[in-house]
């Protein structure tokens, strides 16, 4: 890998995959020794939270990242069932997922996505902040849509800190179907990603944020993804715990 060269992120969302910790941990050192011999690509993984800490806290954790699939905006209190950016800090977590449709889809608004992003930032975490429109109409209103939650979700971060954000593009109708987006259109939608950051933060700031897709993604599609998509990286979810399948796919995109 050339010096200057970004790695290639890879996220691994289990969701709440699998039920048993003795399977998470089987998962966790083949999906480990893998990553270990990979050369230009990044792989975080974001398990469930119960098992977040029993990886995060492993010592062998390298090189892979730890990363939840939530958080709560408030640090501490009376919040009956929510965990704080400071509780995953402290564990060792350096990635959050925000704002995935399936929590929008619960209740999840942008405003309190913004607050997540927020909090996430300060501590000083990456957020991964999962964006995509739920269907696409012949007007281009979708682009609206996709424009509207970029603004509002990160309505409360500012300049300095958006260099930490991960963008994810998920389009919702890709999530869990049979085929991705065709990577042609995924390019255009990474540009467009970058331009909304740009109208908010500046054309540098977007040429540095990171924007990956998500959507059906697998070890025979990811490279091309990768390279006719022209994104950062993914967000791998089904094929994340599948391990023959997601060794595959990582080994796929680190040949990219
Ligand atoms: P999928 O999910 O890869 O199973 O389609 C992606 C996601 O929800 O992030």
């Amino acid at each position: 890998m050339k010096k200057d060269m970004k790695k290639k992120i890879i996220v691994g969302n289990w969701k709440m995959n699998p039920i048993a910790l003795k399977e998470a941990m089987k998962i966790f050192s083949s999906v480990r020794r893998t990553a270990s011999k990979l050369s230009s690509t990044h792989v975080v993984i974001c398990p469930p939270l119960l098992y977040v800490q029993k990886f995060a806290s492993s010592r062998a954790v390298s090189p892979i990242s730890i990363g939840a699939q939530n958080v709560f905006f408030e640090e501490q209190g009376h919040f009956t069932g929510e965990i704080s950016s400071s509780m995953l800090k402290n564990i060792g977590v350096n990635h959050v997922i925000v704002g995935h449709s399936e929590r929008r889809e619960m209740g999840e608004t942008d405003e309190i996505i913004s607050k997540k992003v927020q909090a996430v930032l300060e501590m000083g975490i990456h957020p991964i902040l999962c964006v995509g429109e739920k269907e696409r109409d012949v007007h281009g209103l979708y682009l609206d849509v996709l424009k509207s939650q970029i603004k509002n979700s990160l309505a409360k971060t500012t300049k300095k800190l958006i260099g930490q954000v991960i963008m994810a593009y998920e389009p919702v109708w890709a999530i869990g179907a049979k085929e991705p987006m065709d990577p042609a259109i995924i390019q255009e939608m990474a540009i467009f990603v970058r331009k909304v950051i740009s109208d908010m933060f500046g054309h540098e700031n977007a040429m540095k944020t990171l924007v990956l897709y998500g959507g059906a993604t697998n070890f025979r599609n990811a490279s091309d993804i990768i390279n006719l998509g022209k994104v950062d990286g993914l967000l791998v979810g089904r094929e994340s715990v599948n391990v023959p399948g997601f060794v595959e796919l990582l080994k796929a995109v680190d040949a990219v």
